[in-house]
């Protein structure tokens, strides 16, 4: 029997204090994510339990028990407190996936700082654009990262301390702090900052079409529904151990890879090095993994492998897949049945919902394709395009849209007031940001487009801004347009998803030159290196397309839809508004 038992009846009874039961959490009790997912599993006699088997490159592999967690969790909240960091402060983690991000993490949180997660893969401008906007006060990196750190650091007047967490101690500068939290003595005692469920707790950055990614803001109450996910979709349990693949600095790898898995006590791995199939399926293998939350981006890879070498591993340990990040193909689904014996149940959700909302349950029939329902005591509907009213007929294309008011909904947008107004349809132009989350007839848009059919499942169908999703990872056009045109060669640049077989969509340039450069594959390189460095692999087009001219309105906006829709093949629709081409 899964934890969730009935779906249909866990709609009809619910109520968010099941998530409290679950915990055995009762009202007056410290609500602080860090202490709930350390602390508390140790104060309920779990202690010696393995809460963390990692693994690096080559043949590093540590197992940390809850009561390191929470020695360790400790060691970084004594330490940053000691430092001056004051609660509210925004704390940057910006490393690999090393044991210590993980420490640093429940730290932050234990001392009432704002964790602040950020992909190590990032290049200086984009570190620097969410430094700046965060007024982040310091930054927990690793010898290996803080080159790109130095970089930016003194166009950050706000970002006051840079710590090494890991490295050679001997090449830390003298304006920056080494602290390994392995080597000092161990912290037993701290007193755990006393947060209350509407107390600020991570701030993610996300991209969106237009502008400079906007961070959106969590607090400690949104481990109920973290809890309460992870329990009923994850169906995780006392003896799982559980694999999330997902790196911290995207929202799955902190709601799914430390706050719902800990907070129940699950013993979790995390793999620190790239992806080959080979390392994943031993990965499997050795740690026993039972429950597994991936991307249909790796699980494409892996199905590109073939079923060959899924033989040579013995991965019957597995019992429960899900997936999460970009819409799961019917193949997918049908080819793990076929290889694994258990489909992938896809999950869908977002950074700013910050806990999965629509959902395949264990024991729920999947149909292929589809995301599932609504997570019981979620509101789900699609929206009208063009009248944001709830459409009634099934298989109708809307605007996927919930109604605020779930505990782990985020609670503003960084500094960001009317974008964070803009994300919800029936809000009155004065309405406060307590009102748009708990208010009556208001909806959160969600920027993407689905169905819904006569029985309830969701159909998605695609976003509904230009956002970009390669390998289940968002990246925002303006940020790589506006890092285009720094390079010297580049006059204007756009920047537009283009179909890819395992990434779902990669990143393609459309560029005009500035008098003086011509066209030419080093260039294309150049151009290529340039965004990489700067920005993310991620972010780097895997294509540059030289125009003479970009498609532009008569105000002179290029127009991505455009030059989108020429890449997938799509109605270019009405052109009469731009005033080239
Ligand atoms: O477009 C949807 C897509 O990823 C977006 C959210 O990205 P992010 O905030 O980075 O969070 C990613 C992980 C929670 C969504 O707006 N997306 C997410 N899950 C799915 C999906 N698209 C299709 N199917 C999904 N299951």
């Amino acid at each position: 029997m899964s934890n969730i038992g009935s779906y249909e009846k866990r709609v009809e009874d619910f109520s968010w204090d099941t998530a409290r039961e679950i915990l055995n959490w009762k009202e007056g009790e410290l609500l602080n994510i860090g202490a709930i997912c350390s602390d508390r599993i140790c104060r309920m006699g779990r202690g010696d339990k393995p809460a963390l088997i990692w693994e690096g490159f080559g043949d590093r592999r540590s197992v940390y028990t809850f009561e390191d967690l929470r020695a360790y969790s400790n060691g970084f909240a004594r330490f940053l407190k000691d430092l001056g960091i004051q609660p509210g402060d925004r704390v940057c983690i910006f490393m690999d996936k090393i044991p210590s991000l993980y420490f640093s993490f429940l730290g932050i949180l234990k001392m009432g700082a704002i964790a602040q997660p950020l992909f190590s893969a990032f290049g200086d401008e984009s570190l620097e654009v969410r430094l700046a906007s965060a007024g982040t006060k310091a930054i927990l990196t690793t010898s290996k990262h803080v080159k790109k750190v130095r970089k930016v650091r003194e166009r950050l007047p706000e970002l006051k301390t840079v710590v090494v967490v890991e490295g050679n101690p001997d090449r830390v500068r003298e304006d920056e702090v080494f602290f390994d939290v392995e080597a000092g003595p161990r912290v037993d005692t701290f007193e755990v900052y006393p947060s209350g469920p509407e107390t600020p707790s991570v701030l993610h950055y996300t991209s969106g079409t237009t502008g400079q990614p906007k961070g959106a803001l969590h607090v400690h109450n949104s481990v109920w529904g973290q809890a309460l996910t992870a329990s009923w979709v994850l169906d995780l349990r006392d003896d799982d151990v559980y694999w999330c693949t997902a790196d911290p600095g995207w929202v799955t790898g902190t709601s799914y890879g430390i706050i719902g898995p800990w907070s129940l006590g699950i013993t979790q791995c995390v793999l620190d090095s790239g992806f080959t199939t080979s390392r994943w399926y031993r990965f499997i293998q050795d740690n026993r993994v039972t429950v597994w939350y991936s991307a249909p981006t790796a699980i494409r890879a892996l199905m590109k492998d073939g079923d060959e070498v899924v033989r040579n591993y013995d991965l019957s340990s597995l019992r429960h897949l899900a997936s999460v990040g970009e819409p799961l193909n019917p193949e997918a689904v049908i080819w793990s049945g076929e290889v694994f014996g258990l489909k992938f149940h896809d999950t869908f959700w977002q950074t700013e919902t910050g806990a999965m909302m629509i959902c395949n349950y264990p024991g729920m029939e999947i149909k292929p394709g589809s995301m599932g329902k609504p997570f019981p005591g979620i509101e789900a509907t699609v929206l009208d395009l063009a009248t944001h009213e709830p459409l009634q007929d099934p298989g109708k294309v809307g605007l996927i849209a919930f109604r605020p008011g779930w505990p782990s909904m985020f609670r503003e947008y960084w500094k960001k007031p009317d974008v964070y107004r803009s994300k919800f349809v029936g809000a009155p132009d004065d309405a406060m940001p307590e009102e748009l989350r708990t208010g009556g007839d208001l909806w959160y848009v969600s920027g993407d487009r689905a169905s819904i059919d006569a029985d309830g499942y969701f159909w998605f169908v695609g976003r509904d801004d230009d956002v970009i999703n390669t390998g289940g990872h968002l990246v925002g056009p303006f940020e790589i347009e506006s890092a285009l045109v720094e390079h010297e060669a580049i006059a204007e640049a756009a920047a537009v998803g283009k179909p890819d077989e395992v990434n779902m969509e990669v990143v393609k340039a459309f560029v005009t030159l500035k008098p003086g450069y011509e066209p030419s594959d080093e260039l294309e390189l150049d151009i290529m290196n340039f965004i990489r460095k700067r920005l993310s692999p991620l972010a780097m087009p895997q294509e540059i397309e030289y125009r003479d001219r970009l498609p532009k309105t008569r105000s002179g906006k290029i127009v991505r839809r455009y030059l989108k829709a020429l890449e997938w093949g799509e109605e270019v629709g009405d052109l009469s508004t731009l005033s080239d081409e």
